[in-house]
């Protein structure tokens, strides 16, 4: 079968349908531990849900879009990994284990990647109706209608770390380099500047990466740093940063060009210069005690 060219506005609308479907079944799910099984360890979880949210996202992309690739958390396979063909990039539930807790903070996540590019994002979390969706070149917006970043950023300049509202994220891996890696730079982002820490206002892990992203897209968060997440955690907040006028750089010192299966990422908010986005990364990466290896 010849592949059409994507039309990106289509597609949006398609996920944006799917989405609302997804939190359909996230909504209906029955908070029962036998639904819940781990995958590494105990801190990192999969539940029947995640599963059928992809089974029902994956049939019906396949059913619509037989001619474009598929990449979601639940069916991945390290011997098949993300190419330039146009692929949507899933993730069912982000956020699971606030979802096993009932904690209202977990979306759908449907991305969609040319040459390995972000192109269409659209997030969803189902337990406070939020839907932030994005084309590339269109603009980014917060349930269809606001167009992100929420104004406040507008007018708000960017300051340095001591200014900042930030999120980071403990992820599942409790031990190692990355654990110290990520541990000693909390504490020296926290610190106070005598001390010779940054002493950023505060810091937040919302526990899903998605939301990070949206919400330092929507200008709420200043900064998101993480390693170890994957592309379909960041493949839809990823466009919908970029078209409210944040950037994505990553985790490490010198990572201009973030690669979406990097596994570590660093996301500035909107600003009125291009030039303190850029201060403020180099800003956070001389914070960074270590290197993050994934
Ligand atoms: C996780 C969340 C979390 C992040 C982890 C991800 P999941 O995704 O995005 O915030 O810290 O790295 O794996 O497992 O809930 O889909």
């Amino acid at each position: 079968m010849s592949m059409p060219s994507p039309d990106l506005d289509e597609i949006c609308g398609t996920l944006i349908d799917l989405a609302y479907r997804a939190g359909e079944i996230i909504m209906g799910a029955l908070p029962a531990t036998e639904n819940t099984g781990s995958k590494k360890n105990s801190a990192d979880l999969v539940t029947v849900y995640d599963r059928a949210v992809e089974d029902m996202i994956s049939s019906e992309l396949k059913d619509k879009y037989p001619y474009y690739q598929f990449y979601g958390e639940e069916t991945y396979d390290p011997a098949r990994p993300l190419t330039n063909a146009p692929t949507f990039v899933i993730d069912p539930i982000d956020g699971t284990v606030n979802f096993v807790h009932g904690f209202p903070h977990a979306c759908v996540s449907l991305g969609f990647a040319i040459n390995r590019v972000p192109t269409v994002g659209v997030v969803f979390n189902p337990f406070t109706k939020t839907l932030y969706s994005a084309v590339r070149g269109k603009g980014a917006f917060l349930n269809r209608t606001s167009q992100l970043p929420l104004k406040r950023s507008n007018v708000e300049p960017l300051g340095g770390l001591k200014d900042s509202l930030i999120s980071v994220e403990w992820g599942s891996e409790r031990t190692g380099r990355n654990w110290e890696t990520k541990i000693r730079t909390f504490e020296r982002l926290g610190q106070s500047q005598e001390n010779g820490g940054a002493m950023v206002r505060s810091m937040r892990s919302l526990g899903s990466a998605a939301l990070n992203l949206c919400a330092v897209a929507a200008g709420t968060l200043d900064l998101y740093w993480e390693g170890g997440c994957w592309a379909w955690d960041v493949c839809a907040g990823w466009i919908i940063l970029e078209e409210a006028g944040g950037i994505m750089v990553g985790g490490n010192p010198d990572e201009w060009e973030a690669e979406i299966d990097g596994r570590k990422y660093l996301a500035i908010r909107a600003a009125s210069s291009q030039r303190s986005q850029k201060e403020l990364v180099e800003e956070f990466w001389s914070t960074i005690q270590g290197r993050l290896e994934y």
